[in-house]
This record gives C-alpha cells, structure tokens and sequence, in this order.
C-alpha cells in the first residue's frame, strides 16, 4: 500500500495537513535535543518513509553529527528519502520494525512518525523498541489522534470524507487513503496506548497532544 504511494506521498501529505506536518516533525525531534547533541548517541527512526521525521531530528543535531537511521520496509518509500538526503550523514535500511536486524540495547533514541499506528502488532512493535534501546534510551511515536469536542466534529467530517477524496484523486490509488482515517479510529486511545508502553517496560511515560490532538507524541524511557 505504501510503495503504491510513494510517488506522491510528500505532496499529499503536505496537502493534507497544510503544511502542518512539518511542525509537527520539527517539534518532536526538539523535544529529543538533549539526545540529539551527543554526538556519539544512536538514533533510529522507524517507519522512516520518505524520511521527513529523520531529517527533522538530523537538523536538531545540527554540528553534533550522531548517527542517525532510517528504517521501512517499503522500498519505493527508502528510495525517495535516499534521493533526497544527498549530502546529509544519514543511513537508510529496508526491514520491518516489527522484526529489526540490529542487537539488543544499541539506541539511545526511536521515533516512530504516523507509522506505529500500521504496524500488525502494537505490543510486538512496543516490546522491539524496548528491546533495542540502551538502559535510559528514550522513544518517541508521533501519530494521529481523535481530537474531541466541536473541533473534533470538523475534523472528522474532514478526515472520514474531504481527505480520502483529495487523497484517492492526487495519488491516483483507491484505498490508502480510506485506511487512513480507519486505522486512526483503530488506534488505542492515549490512555491505552500508555498502558500499553508500561507493559512494554517502558517507564515516565506521557502523552503530549498537538493541535488540539489531531496528533500527539508518547514518550517512554526505558
Ligand atoms: C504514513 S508513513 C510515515 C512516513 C514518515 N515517518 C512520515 O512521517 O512521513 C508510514 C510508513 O511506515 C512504513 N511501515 C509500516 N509498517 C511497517 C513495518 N512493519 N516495518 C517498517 N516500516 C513500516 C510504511 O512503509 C510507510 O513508509
């Protein structure tokens, strides 16, 4: 479903969401600063897709230069954040997050942007992230939410109908954008999704809506 989209996916996304993406990437790779500055410190980003959220934490490196990667498992996707990181130190690697080729305990830091939420499992994708973090390594899933009140009417009747028509007319495919809204809806709630995380052995746990909800960052250490 996703290489489907590949060729159109920035433009649609940044379509979509009026270019709030963006602030939404940047605003999770500065909430992991004090990790991005080390410059020994290892990142992954999971579910990288064309890598905007991986380029939005190697611009808040800046000069300390960590290793960053990016890790999917669509390689149509991992082709255009190639083309696109010329230039920049980062490695882009095709696996699926829910069975990743790297030993226990290597990161200090995981994000996962708008790609946890596709995963088969969430307690497996948990359980993985846990598994690779160092002791006191941080993760980060940035996804969809469903924000409440009369807000939350506007934006599902711009969720459930206006945005899988854009979507369905500008990637020219039938589906990925219907499954949008239908995964967000399948989605824990962020009291689950916390419960969730602890179970997973993550600790210090929290949920930090962004624009009105309509996503929002969990954290965990390890
Ligand atoms: C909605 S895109 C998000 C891409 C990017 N992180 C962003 O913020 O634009 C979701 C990505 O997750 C990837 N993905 C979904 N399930 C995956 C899995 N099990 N392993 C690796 N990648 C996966 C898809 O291939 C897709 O590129």
């Amino acid at each position: 479903m996703f290489t489907s989209i590949a060729p159109r996916y920035d433009l649609l996304n940044h379509v979509l969401s009026c270019n709030v993406d963006r602030l939404w990437w940047r605003k999770t790779a500065r909430s992991f600063i004090s990790v991005l500055k080390q410059p020994e410190a290892r990142v992954l980003d999971l579910c990288c897709g064309t890598g905007d959220m991986t380029f939005a934490l190697r611009r808040q490196a800046g000069k300390a230069e960590p290793t960053i990667l990016g890790v999917d498992f669509s390689h149509a996707m991992l082709r255009r954040a190639y083309a696109k990181s010329a230039g920049k130190s980062l490695r882009w690697i095709e696996a699926d997050a829910l069975n990743l080729p790297f030993p226990d305990g290597q990161f200090d830091l995981i994000t996962a942007a708008f790609g946890f939420r596709n995963l088969a499992n969430y307690d497996s994708g948990l359980r993985e992230i846990a598994r690779l973090l160092r002791p006191n390594g941080e993760c980060g899933i940035l996804d969809f939410g469903e924000p409440r009140g009369l807000m939350g009417k506007f934006y599902r009747l711009y969720f459930k109908h206006v945005l899988p028509a854009v979507g369905t007319v500008i990637s020219g495919v039938k589906g990925p954008y219907a499954y949008l809204p239908v995964s967000v809806e399948r989605f824990p709630s962020p009291q689950e999704m916390l419960g969730r995380m602890r179970r997973a052995g993550f600790r210090e746990v929290s949920w930090t809506p962004y624009s009105f909800g309509i996503a929002g960052l969990y954290r965990g250490k390890k």
